[in-house]
C-alpha cells in the first residue's frame, strides 16, 4: 500500500496541543484509505533552544529533506526572543525548501457565528510570496546602543520571484471564480510596489480568461472586511499576506481555523503544513485551543500527497464537528460541566460570562 514519509514538528505552545489532536484524525483517515503515514517526529523549537542554544540541530534541514512533507505545529515563547525562534527553524524551511508559495485558503464554516457585514459567504484564497518581498535578510541593526541606533531592511522582490507567485495566483483563480485581486501599494511612495505591478500585469496578459484587479492594501483590508464574499484569489507580498491572512481567518471566525500550506510547487523539495497562528502563550497549556487550523492544514498536506478523497474525508469530518455544535471558545464554544465526559459546545452568552475560572 502507498505510505507517505512525515516529519512531525509540534514546536511550542499549542503546537504541542494542536499536532497531536490532529494527527489522530490523520492517521484514522489514511487507515481508512488504505495508506500509511510513516510519521517521524522532531522535539525541536524553544525546549531544544534552552537546551542546545538552538531552535534544530546544525543538520537539522538535511533531517527534514529526506521526507515527503513537513507537518509543522509553530515556535515562539515569551522568554525568547522571536527573531532566535524564527530565524531558527520556520524561516530556513520556508527558504531552503523554496516554499514560496503560501496558500491560505479562507471560508465560512458551518456553524460558526458570522463576523461579516452582509452574512454572504467567504470563499478565498490568499496566495502569499513566501521567501522574499519584505521579510529580506538584507540588513539588521546599526549603532546598537548609541544615540544613533538604527535598523534597517531592504524589501526585495525579484522578476522571478513575483512572476511565479502570480502565475500560482492566475492558476488557481482558473479553477475557480476567475478572478484574482493583487495587494499593492504603488501610489509613489514604495519603489518596489510599482514594480509588483508590472510583474503581476505581464504575468496576467498570459491568463486572457481572469480578471485583474489591483488595489491598494489599505483600502483592501477596508473592502476585505465591508465585502469579504466578493474576494476569490488574493495574491499578495509576504507581509501583506500575513497581514491579510490574520485579517480574513478572524472574518471567517478565528484565526484558530486557519490554515496554510507552504509549497515548492515543483516537489523538489518538501513542502510544510502548518495553522496560519502561533504558538498562542495566551492559552497554551490549558486545552482551550481550537486545532481545526491544524487539522485543516493536514487535510491540505494530504491532498498535496495524493489523497485527495481523504483530505476531503477529513474536512467533513471537522464540518460535521462544527455542524453538532463541538467547537472551542475561539468560535462561540463553552466548555463541558468538570464532571461530563461531552465536549466543548457552543451555546447563548459568552465563554467569559459562563465561566470565570478557566480549567486548567
Ligand atoms: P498567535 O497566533 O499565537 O495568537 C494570536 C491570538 O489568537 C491569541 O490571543 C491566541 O490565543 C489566539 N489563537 C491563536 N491560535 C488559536 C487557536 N488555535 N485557538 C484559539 N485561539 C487561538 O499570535 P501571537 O500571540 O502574536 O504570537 C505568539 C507567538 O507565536 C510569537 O512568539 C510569534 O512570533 C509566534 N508565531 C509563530 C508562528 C509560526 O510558528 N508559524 C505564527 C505566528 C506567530
Ligand atoms: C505566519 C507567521 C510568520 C510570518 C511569523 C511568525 C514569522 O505570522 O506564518 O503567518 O509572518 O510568516
Ligand atoms: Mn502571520
Amino acid at each position: 500500500s502507498r505510505r507517505h514519509s512525515i516529519a512531525v514538528i509540534a514546536g511550542d505552545g499549542i503546537g504541542q496541543e494542536v499536532v497531536p489532536a490532529a494527527l489522530q484524525t490523520l492517521r484514522l483517515v489514511a487507515e481508512r484509505h488504505d495508506f500509511a503515514l510513516d510519521e517521524r517526529e522532531y522535539d525541536w523549537g524553544s525546549d531544544h533552544y534552552r537546551a542546545h542554544g538552538r531552535m534544530m540541530p546544525v543538520d537539522g534541514i538535511e533531517q527534514l529533506a529526506r521526507h515527503d512533507a513537513i507537518f509543522f505545529g509553530a515556535v515562539g515563547a515569551p522568554d525568547i526572543p522571536d527573531v532566535e525562534t524564527l530565524w531558527g527553524l520556520l524561516i530556513p524551511m520556508r527558504r531552503e525548501f523554496d516554499q514560496y508559495i503560501n496558500l491560505r485558503p479562507v471560508r465560512t464554516l458551518p456553524g460558526i457565528p458570522a463576523r461579516v457585514v452582509g452574512g454572504d459567504d467567504i470563499d478565498l484564497v490568499i496566495v502569499r510570496e513566501n521567501v522574499e518581498g519584505e521579510y529580506s535578510s538584507v540588513g539588521g541593526r546599526l549603532y546598537p546602543g548609541t544615540p544613533y541606533a538604527a535598523a534597517v531592511q531592504e524589501a526585495f522582490f525579484s522578476h522571478r520571484g513575483v512572476t511565479r507567485a502570480a502565475e500560482y495566483a492566475a492558476t488557481l483563480a482558473e479553477s475557480r471564480r476567475r478572478r484574482v485581486t493583487s495587494a499593492t501599494k504603488s501610489n509613489g511612495i514604495i519603489h518596489t510596489m510599482p514594480f509588483w505591478d508590472e510583474v503581476v500585469a505581464e504575468v496576467m496578459q498570459r491568463h486572457p480568461d481572469v480578471t485583474l484587479e489591483k488595489v491598494l492594501i489599505d483600502a483592501l483590508a477596508a473592502k476585505l472586511v465591508l465585502a469579504p464574499a466578493s474576494f476569490d484569489v488574493i495574491v499578495a507580498s509576504n507581509l501583506f499576506g500575513d497581514i491579510l491572512s490574520d485579517l480574513a481567518g478572524a472574518l471567517a471566525g478565528s484565526i484558530g481555523v486557519a490554515p496554510s500550506a507552504n509549497l515548492n510547487p515543483e516537489r523538489r523539495h518538501p513542502s510544510m503544513f502548518e495553522p496560519v497562528h502561533g504558538s498562542a502563550p495566551d492559552i497554551a497549556g490549558q486545552g482551550l485551543a481550537d486545532p481545526i487550523g491544524q487539522l485543516w492544514a493536514g487535510a491540505m498536506m494530504l491532498e498535496h500527497l495524493g489523497e485527495q478523497a481523504a483530505a476531503d474525508e477529513v474536512v467533513a469530518a471537522f464540518e460535521g464537528c462544527l455542524r453538532d455544535g463541538i467547537a472551542t471558545p475561539d468560535i462561540g464554544g463553552r466548555p463541558p460541566r468538570r464532571s461530563s465526559r461531552t465536549r466543548w459546545r457552543r451555546g447563548s452568552g459568552s465563554w467569559a460570562e459562563r465561566s470565570p475560572s478557566l480549567p486548567t
